[in-house]
């Protein structure tokens, strides 16, 4: 892990571009942006580049667009990137950190070693802060880690998030606003490796030691339940999905207690953390199965989530929970037509072992309730049925009541994880119904991604929940100026965010 997370300073810096000791700063152009009037001093240092390419149209500032021009004189930079960052009206904090990202990643490419990037106004000023440092956080990452041969080069030395002197807010915060981005950038750095693992490494142990690893780490409390806690506690939608593999199933537990934490709330988080889904006997064609090792990008996102609430002090108490197993058709496999027994004692007859992250989050959402929860978050690559519906843009996000829902939507999009209203209609639950039992597993094809949430519903005794389908956008499957292809590390924002969110507005 520690090769994937590369190690850098971000630091804060206060002071006139002018002054800048680095080897590339990078400035944010808007569209129709006269650069040269906006930063004295630039068209001088730049020998006139500055002017000239936006009079001649060659840098117009479209989003990620860059410039490199030299420093000829007067400033301290040896060079200057000037990067699009689109139309001012529509610029946010969710662009800042894409522009700071591809800022520091085209700096990675070009193996240079001290970048500044300058906070332009606009947004207030500690969000800025955190968003650049957040954005340039993500270079750090690298999924290159089992290539023997080319590998991407190290990150850049210094990443420096520059800022004017007179910007309204003290240093102090600045600096805790700075701090805040980088945690969130390396703990959705964390999540992004652990969803590009290959299921032979990560197996449901291995997630579970890392797991544990990474909460000790970030001193959280740890608790792994074994195959034998798991059925002393009668998870039998767990130990369902887990019989057809030869890997035993663990449930991560990590908690963040911190002093003078209220009674309520006691947000847990619940993540699906099937670490390889084959489908089970209902099995997936070969076809792009391959990508079904990132089944625990939900968990993935609930372990870093955790880490970031406790290195950032969130001041309420939150529980994250992680049941993780594989999906696979051995020969002590669950079969369609089977009835299991969840632990709260509700009985499921699976018609579709494919649907099998419900099952194992069913015993997950209710074992948050047996440590406490008063509302429940559950994040989950659940269906490709929300993925159709979607597609990469969004999130779907189901949840009652609705004004709970509501601040997890909010705080979700605020964080950059964007997530769209999906509905809980009483006719999803009619597609469950059973002749044998008191549900089935799968609602069948018709609103797929809503049958699922419906099913998770029932486990969730009344309690205010929120569900992330995420099955669309824990993976990229381009390249992108800002992102790689390959695991996203969706949600870590939203869930971190919203320990904080959750603690102001209950
Ligand atoms: N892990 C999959 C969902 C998924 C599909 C995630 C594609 C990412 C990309 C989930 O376990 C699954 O197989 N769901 C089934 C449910 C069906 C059998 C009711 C699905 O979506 O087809
Ligand atoms: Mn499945
Ligand atoms: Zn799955």
């Amino acid at each position: 892990m520690s090769r994937t997370i590369e190690s850098s300073a971000v630091r804060l810096v206060a002071a006139a571009p002018a002054h800048l000791d680095v080897d590339l700063l990078v400035i944010p152009v808007f569209e129709a942006e006269a650069i040269a009037a906006s930063i004295a001093g630039l068209d001088a240092a730049t020998a006139g580049e500055a002017a000239r390419v936006i009079a001649s149209g060659e840098l117009r500032g479209r989003p990620y667009e860059f410039f490199f021009t030299p420093v000829t004189s007067g400033w301290k930079a040896r060079r200057v990137a000037l990067l699009g960052a689109g139309k001012a009206g529509e610029f946010t904090l969710d662009r800042l950190r894409k522009l700071a990202a591809a800022a520091a990643l085209q700096a990675r490419q070009k193996r240079i070693d001290r970048v500044a990037f300058l906070e332009r106004g606009g947004l207030e000023a500690a969000g800025a802060v955190q968003a650049i440092a957040d954005g340039l956080t993500l270079s750090l990452f690298s999924a290159d880690q089992y290539k023997s041969g080319e590998r991407l080069g190290p990150p850049p030395r210094e990443l420096i998030v520059a800022v004017l002197q007179d910007r309204g807010t003290s240093l102090r915060d600045l600096e805790a606003a700075v701090d805040r981005g980088r945690v969130i950038g390396e703990s959705c750095n964390l999540a992004r490796a652990l969803s590009n693992e290959p299921s032979n490494v990560l197996t449901p142990r291995e997630f579970a030691e890392r797991g544990a690893r990474i909460g000790r780490e970030a001193g959280l409390a740890v608790d792994v339940l074994d195959e034998q806690a798991i059925a002393r506690l009668k998870m039998g939608l767990l130990l369902g999905v887990a019989r057809g593999s030869a890997e035993p199933p663990r449930v991560i537990v990590l908690t963040h207690d911190p002093n003078g934490a209220p009674a309520a709330p006691v947000l847990a988080l619940v993540g699906k953390g099937i670490t390889f889904d084959t489908g089970g006997i209902s099995i997936k064609p070969a076809d792009g199965m391959e990508r079904m090792k990132d089944d625990m990008a939900g968990g993935a996102a609930v372990i870093c989530a955790m880490r970031a609430i406790s290195l950032l002090r969130a001041p309420i108490k939150v529980i994250g929970v992680v049941p993780t197993t594989e999906n696979m058709p051995g020969g002590k496999a669950v079969k369609p037509g089977d009835v299991l027994t969840g632990a709260g004692g509700k009985t499921v007859e699976v018609i579709n072992t494919d649907a099998e992250g419900r099952l194992v989050l069913g015993d997950g959402l209710w074992y948050a309730q047996q440590l406490g929860a008063t509302h429940l978050v559950d994040v989950a690559t659940l269906t490709g049925a929300c993925a159709v519906a979607l597609g990469r843009a969004a999130s779907g996000l189901f949840g009652t009541p609705e004004p709970w829902a509501q601040l997890v939507r909010e705080t979700a999009d605020r964080a950059g994880d964007r997530c769209w209203p999906m509905p809980l209609f009483e006719e999803y639950a009619e597609q469950l119904r059973s002749e044998i039992a008191d549900m089935m597993n799968s609602g069948g094809r018709p609103a797929g991604a809503c049958t699922a949430a419906m099913f998770l519903k029932e486990f969730t005794g009344g309690l205010p929940w929120a569900h992330f389908d995420v099955a669309g956008t824990a993976w990229a499957e381009d390249n992108k100026p800002f992102q790689p292809k390959g695991a996203t590390g969706v949600a870590v924002r939203a869930l971190t965010e919203l320990a904080f969110a959750a603690g102001s507005r209950q």
